[in-house]
């Protein structure tokens, strides 16, 4: 995944001055294919080097949602609430969050993607459950919806059409790193599940899309803008990614540490974001006066066991069966650290690659997953470690494991 260039990022441009009857018509051409491929690229490559205002990418967002189809609202007076997250390693709060929250009266209508390049996906999280299914059609959303209260799955046919031909011309043209696309992709495809409040989780670190924090404020503040463009109450905020969420990396092993928050059990630093977004989303949805009330109320459905028993329900009704206790993962083999110190850096991107080259991620969008491989961290940044001591355990055959061992030790700054 290609961090944004700072300079892309820092320059103060003005926009380009086109007027919402114009995007609209551009964009919409561009779906018809009325406007050929190498204009909109050409309007790509505008926007990247020139920006757009305030207005400009409220109106692209608006114009690409309008491209499709928005899931349908059955219980208008429900709020229905989202989050989206830009991508980090060992991100697995989505699978936490949306049980959680559905232990209080809102929907949580959760269009998730697969992975591609160094972050995981939600998708394929999930389809290391044994049959759970991400292809739900409208209906079975709803029903679901009615039923548990949640629902995690892929989008549906024809959500924000314009999203996909304009991103497979972005990553051919090296467009996508563009504050305004970006925002504009992202934004338009949260708000096709018809939400009435969204909390954006924007990463930034080694081991995110935006490489520091300036960055990640700069998106978070064009995406809350057009949120609140579009009348849905949108809040952001910004989470460290220079190590992995949690301690798991991949994909069955990520589900089995959200079972454990959900159980009670798992890391703080994972709790913690889930705890953080959730409150956020649930007094932006009006549930509750304050983030610390809300807190307090979704620690108690957390441990009183009511969102793993969500969380169960939510598989079961699509089609999952999860085992018990955890599911199965690939054998562990310790990465010895070579050196006496202290841990300093932890690179996000070589770890991420890693996992990928175990199988547990695509090189190419076709390529299978093999859901048992992934790493396990022992050691976060700013600890001593002795040499001999494991940095983090490698789920994987013993000859895939020892071909990633060069590029893991790398990942580690010891000092
Ligand atoms: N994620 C998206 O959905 N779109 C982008 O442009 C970048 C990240």
């Amino acid at each position: 995944m290609a961090l944004i260039p700072a300079a892309i990022i820092g320059k103060k441009r003005d926009g380009l001055a086109l007027s919402k009857e114009e995007i609209n018509a551009f964009i919409a051409g561009f779906c018809k294919g009325e406007i050929p491929e190498y204009q909109m690229a050409a309007l790509a490559m505008a926007i990247f080097f020139q920006s757009m205002d305030a207005a400009e990418t409220s109106f692209l967002t608006e114009a690409m949602l309008r491209s499709g189809e928005c899931l349908r609202r059955i219980h208008p007076t429900v709020m229905r609430v989202g989050k989206h997250s830009t991508g980090g390693l060992g991100d697995k709060t989505s699978l936490i969050l949306a049980p959680l929250l559905a232990c209080f009266p809102v929907h949580v209508p959760k269009l998730s993607g697969r992975g591609l390049g160094i972050t995981g996906g939600t998708l394929d999280k999930l389809e290391s459950i044994p049959d759970y299914r991400t292809n739900l059609t409208q209906s079975e959303i709803e029903k679901q919806l009615s039923d548990v209260g949640c629902v995690i799955t892929g989008a549906t046919g024809n959500i924000v059409p314009a999203d996909k031909k304009l991103y497979a011309l972005r990553d051919v043209t090296a467009t996508v790193p563009s504050i305004p696309l970006i925002a504009s992709s992202i934004m338009s495809k949260k708000l096709a599940e018809s939400l009435d409040a969204l909390v954006l989780d924007v990463k930034f670190g080694t081991g995110a899309f935006m490489a520091n924090q300036e960055q990640a404020q700069i998106l978070a503040d064009c995406m809350i803008n057009i949120g609140k463009h579009m009348g849905v109450a949108t809040d952001a905020i910004l989470s460290d990614m220079n190590q992995p969420l949690g301690k798991a990396v991949g994909n069955a092993c990520e589900v089995n540490e959200a079972l454990d928050v959900l159980r009670g059990s798992g890391p703080a630093d994972v709790t913690d974001l889930v705890l953080q977004l959730c409150a956020k989303i649930l007094v932006l949805a009006k549930q509750f006066p304050s983030v610390e009330i809300a807190r307090s109320e979704l620690q108690t459905q957390l441990h009183n066991g009511s969102a793993l028993e969500r969380f169960e329900r939510m598989v079961m009704a699509q089609g999952g069966k999860l085992p018990s206790p955890v599911l199965p993962t690939a054998p562990a083999h310790p990465l010895l650290s070579v050196q006496r110190g202290r841990i300093v850096g932890i690179d996000g991107q070589k770890l991420g690659l890693a996992v990928i080259q175990l199988g547990g991620g695509r090189k190419v969008a076709h390529d299978s997953i093999d859901p048992s491989v992934g790493l396990i961290m022992e050691k976060r940044l700013g600890e001593a470690i002795e040499r001999d001591e494991p940095l983090l355990q490698i789920l994987a055959t013993s000859q895939t494991a020892q071909d990633v061992t060069p590029l893991l030790q790398s990942a580690f700054t010891i000092v």
